[in-house]
Formats: structure tokens, sequence, C-alpha cells
């Protein structure tokens, strides 16, 4: 029994190494991906359908982004790069900071000042990456990072506007269908810059062409109501949501989004924060998974697709949960019930459980 070797290995026959890079490159990898594709039986009774999580949370740094980081700073790393740049809402940052630390080169992130979860700062600050806080939103850090990639060449941008990186994150979707031994009826997932949305399509779609699976998922894109330009069909100049991973105005990739959604005859819905907590919640205490706010928007819209009968009974859906709710405890900690107190006392403790008789 091999230990996994991280994804570029892994789907070495499908991803796009090696063309243009240095001989004797090797993958920057923390052994990313292999990720459990959970059934979900609470979920699964409360709609009527076989419901999977797709539990993207326990990737190396606790998001889905470590599977487009290890090709992004493979490839900065193997066509000498000398620092990569992101735009983050938190993730993003987090995930190119771990892989730029074992790769050995720099790396700067450019967040939303104030806006991104404290468990993601953390987790920059550990790796050793440069924290640059903007006057403005995730698009304006996008723009920023853009400009500065395109003048000094020694910078590779590794937000998902990078080719490599739609291309990790598309096997997201191969070992789904390699676990289910199909494709799922619908596939569930928040939706951002839109990257992931076009990575598992791709994903399917490749699949699909080659006779792998039979048929292809209908994809439900999910965002914030308060951020929700794909639903609105128009950019959103000042997005506001609780799910701050997804508080993106302007997707980079609008046309691919819209493109597997259309293909698909899928939908994008949105989710008001009150729907995405209470989804946050239900995830964690009826599934065991802890799941950061954004992640949930999937499992919102799945609710919301079976009540007014988007989804049919009897479907078979996986929702991606993108982010480990480590991540954001202030979120967790803001419902925070009542805590008991009490002494070295069996009886309060077996009192405070109710569970005295
Ligand atoms: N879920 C989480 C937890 C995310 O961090 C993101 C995006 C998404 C969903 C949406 O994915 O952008 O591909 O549509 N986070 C980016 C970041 C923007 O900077 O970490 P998308």
């Amino acid at each position: 029994h091999q230990p996994w070797p991280g994804l570029i290995t892994a789907y070495r026959d499908r991803l796009p190494v090696c063309d243009t890079w240095a001989p004797g490159w090797a993958p920057v990898t923390l052994r990313e991906g292999a990720t459990p594709l959970l059934p979900a039986r609470a979920l699964s009774e409360l709609t009527g359908c076989d419901v999977h999580l797709k539990v993207e949370g326990l990737n190396p740094t606790g998001s889905f982004k470590d599977r487009g980081m290890t090709m992004a700073v493979t490839e900065a790393k193997a066509t000498g790069k000398k620092g990569v740049l992101c735009a983050s809402t938190g993730n993003t940052s987090a995930s190119a900071a771990a892989y730029a630390a074992i790769a050995g080169i720099e790396c700067a992130v450019l967040v939303p000042a104030g806006k991104i979860a404290m468990g993601k700062l953390a987790q920059a600050v550990m790796y050793g990456a440069k924290i640059i806080e903007v006057d403005g939103n995730f698009d304006d850090c996008l723009e920023l990072a853009r400009k500065t990639t395109a003048t000094f060449d020694t910078i590779a941008l590794v937000n998902s506007v990078n080719p490599v990186r739609i291309e990790g994150q598309k096997t997201a979707a191969f070992e789904i269908v390699d676990a289910l031994g199909k494709a799922p009826d619908v596939h569930a997932l928040p939706v951002g810059n839109a990257g992931n949305i076009t990575a598992y399509w791709r994903g399917y779609s490749e699949y699909f062409a080659d006779g792998v699976i039979s048929s292809r998922p209908r994809m439900l894109g999910v965002q914030a109501a308060g951020a929700a330009p794909l639903v609105n069909g128009a950019p959103v100049k000042d997005p506001e949501t609780i799910a701050t991973a997804i508080r993106i105005g302007s997707p980079a990739s609008w046309n691919q989004a819209v493109a597997a959604k259309d293909e698909s005859n899928g939908e994008f819905r949105a989710a008001t924060d009150e729907k995405l907590l209470e989804a946050y919640r239900l995830i964690a205490k009826t599934e065991g998974v802890f799941v950061e706010p954004a992640s949930a928007a999937s499992v919102a819209g799945l609710l919301a697709a079976t009540a007014d009968g988007w989804i049919e009974k009897g479907s078979t859906v996986v929702c991606t949960v993108t982010g480990n709710g480590l991540k954001d405890p202030d979120t967790a900690l803001s419902s925070l019930p009542e805590i008991a107190r009490v002494g070295i006392d069996p009886v309060a403790v077996a009192s405070a459980m109710g569970l005295t008789e």
C-alpha cells in the first residue's frame, strides 16, 4: 500500500505539467487531495436525496486552494520565479504562503483590510508570508496583484486566473467520480471568484469526454446574497456578507462559470447570511463536519433547491464544503450558547448535561 503522493503525482497524466518547465523540476507538495467524500446521513434524510460532502477543509492548509496551489507554486519554482503573489479573502493566502514556504520562495498576500477570518491570517503569519492589507475589497486586491505581476517578471500570480490553479482544482471532480463510481446528478458549491466551479466543470467534462462517466452533474453555484453578481447578472460594487471567503463582487472567471451553469443545465442561487449560518450550524451539529461560513453555501443551496423541487428526491448530490471551520473561530463563537461553570462536583457536571437520572 503506497502512501498518497499528492495530486500532481496521482493525476500526472491529466495535468499540464512539465511541457515548458525546467528539466528536473519536482512537485511542490504537502500531499494535498484525497479528501473524504462523506455520506451525509442527516442531510440525506432531510432532503430525500443521497447527499455526500466533499470535505475540502481536510486539505493541508484547510481548504481546497491547496489543489491549485501545488500546481501554481510548482510551476513558479520550476520556471525560476523568485516569489508568488495573490489577492485573497484568506484561504488562497494561507495556501500560497505554505507552498511558498516549502518551495523556499517569497510570498506576499494582498488582503482586504479587516475582512479576513482570524485563522487564515494566523496561517499566513506562521508560514512566513508578507501580509499586505489593502484599503479596498478583494476585487481591488486582485487588480493590484495583476498589475504588480504584469510589471514584475520575477513574481508569479497565483490566483485562480493562473490557469494551472484551475487544472489542479479539477482533480476534486476526479476524486468524486472515482469514489462514487459515477457522476452525481447535482454538484453544489459556493461561488466567489468562480475558479472552483470552473475547475469542477472541467474535471467532470474531461472524464465525460474520455468515457469515464456517461453523464455530467448539473452545477449549482451558490453565492452569498450580499455578494451575488452571477445571480444578479451584474457586478456588485460593495459586496457584503458574513461569509468573508466569498465576499467578491466581480468574479474573475465569470464567463467560465456561466458556461458551466449553461452547459450543465445548472443554476446560480443566492443564500442570505441567515440561511448560510443556519446551514453552517446544521452541518456541524448533524454531520460532525465543522466548515467555515462560506462553505455552508453549498448546503444552503441544497436545502433551498430540494425545497422548491429544482433537485428531485432520490438524486445523488455532492456538496463541496470548501474550508475548515477552525479558520473562523469568531463566527463560531458569535453564537456561543450559555456556558455552564461548575466546581469540582460530578453531580453539577451531570446536572449541566441534563443526565442526572
Ligand atoms: N469557499 C471558500 C472557503 C473560499 O475561500 C473561496 C474562495 C470559495 C469558496 C469560492 O471559490 O473563488 O473559486 O469561486 N476564496 C478565495 C480566497 C477568493 O482568496 O481564498 P471561488
